[in-house]
């Protein structure tokens, strides 16, 4: 059994195995310079020896227990005809979703649009570096490609005060961001991804009204879609207020926690596996500060199925060497 699936399907407390959000990236002095080499991000999203060659090179450097699948969440607009830039210093930049238009795709031509995705899946989950791990694949939640799609950039603090302004052309969209999501997924997992996580950034942004509608029933059509699949879902709704509401209502099979949470308090309410929680800011510090942060997670999760992470990606500006000595302090826990 793949060390993931030991904590989340058999529920196993004896092993803490570990991967860390965005550990293929910009902190890895190889990424930087493949990515210095091609500019246009997408289309190194779309080059399936590239994009297999960097979700490989953490596997290499560090004892990891998972390949996560350089790619995007953005992806998905892409694959559905909305332009997406990637701004230095700016981030994400997308174009007018162009409702007429997309109406017209399916999933054939959506498919054939990020097709070399999938091939990297296949690439990197028969490599012999990932036989005895975990090959993690991914989607954005319905709720925060929302966000990316009307916004057309990250929201950084709040939505546009017009955000919610056109209902029915939410509607419109929330329905085709569903359906091509499972599609991403589906050939995601056709191609060898074992475990599926859903990140839904901005759950943070909404207000409590609000969660059952763009959240909480979006979100479950789509666990459930992978559960039909036979893969372990994992979601990570970051900042949403109450993570107990949503494992309650949501049932993914696992959990990923931002930094914000108090893992103390979440033990308590929570039955299912956890994930994450360590800020990613403690990898900035020195050794002493990092082992003893990581220890505190290690601690407080000694008997409850976990699988230890940050609770968001690894910052670029990270020495690889604490990177690394964070790996040795969970297996040598
Ligand atoms: O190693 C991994 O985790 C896998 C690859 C991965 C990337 N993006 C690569 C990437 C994953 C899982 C994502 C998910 C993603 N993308 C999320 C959800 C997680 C989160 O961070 O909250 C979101 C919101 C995005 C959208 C996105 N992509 C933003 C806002 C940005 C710019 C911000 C930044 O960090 O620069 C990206 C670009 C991006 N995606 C980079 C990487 C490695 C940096 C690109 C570069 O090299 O310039």
């Amino acid at each position: 059994m793949k060390p993931l699936d030991k904590v989340i399907i058999n529920k196993d407390t004896s092993t803490k195995p570990i991967w860390i959000m965005r550990q293929a990236g910009r902190y890895l002095p190889e990424f930087r310079q493949i990515r210095k080499e091609n500019p246009d991000f997408i289309n190194l999203c779309l080059n399936t020896e590239l994009s297999s060659e960097i979700t490989l090179q953490p596997i290499r450097r560090f004892d990891l227990d998972a390949a996560i699948i350089f790619s995007d969440i953005l992806m998905l607009p892409y694959g559905l005809g909305q332009k997406v830039e990637f701004l230095k210093n700016f981030g994400p930049k997308l174009g007018k979703f162009k409702l007429d238009e997309i109406e017209k795709i399916d999933e054939v031509d959506f498919t054939k649009k990020v097709h070399q995705v999938y091939n990297a899946i296949k690439k990197v989950s028969t490599d012999s570096h990932l036989t005895n791990k975990n090959t993690i694949g991914f989607v954005g939640a319905p709720w925060t490609l929302l966000v990316y799609i009307i916004n057309q950039q990250s929201p950084k603090k709040n939505l546009k005060k017009n955000f919610f302004e056109d209902r029915v052309l939410i509607n419109r969209i929330l329905l085709i961001i569903e359906r091509f999501l499972k599609t991403h997924i589906k050939n995601q997992i056709d191609n060898g991804a074992n475990i599926i996580q859903i990140f839904d950034s901005w759950a943070g942004l909404l207000e409590k009204k609000n969660l059952p509608k763009y959240i909480y029933n979006p979100t479950i059509n789509l666990v459930n879609y992978v559960k039909s699949l036979n893969v372990p879902v994992i979601c990570f709704p970051r900042e949403i207020k109450n993570y107990k509401e949503f494992c309650d209502v949501v049932k993914p099979d696992a959990v990923s926690i931002d930094y914000n949470v108090d893992p103390k308090k979440i033990l308590k309410e929570i039955k299912i596996p956890i994930q994450g929680g360590l800020d990613p800011k403690i990898l900035l510090s020195d050794k002493d500060t990092l082992k003893k942060e990581a220890s505190k997670y290690l601690d407080i999760f000694k008997d409850h199925p976990y699988i230890f992470n940050l609770g968001h990606g690894v910052l670029p500006e990270t020495d690889p060497n604490m990177f690394d000595y964070l790996v040795k302090t969970v297996k040598n826990y």
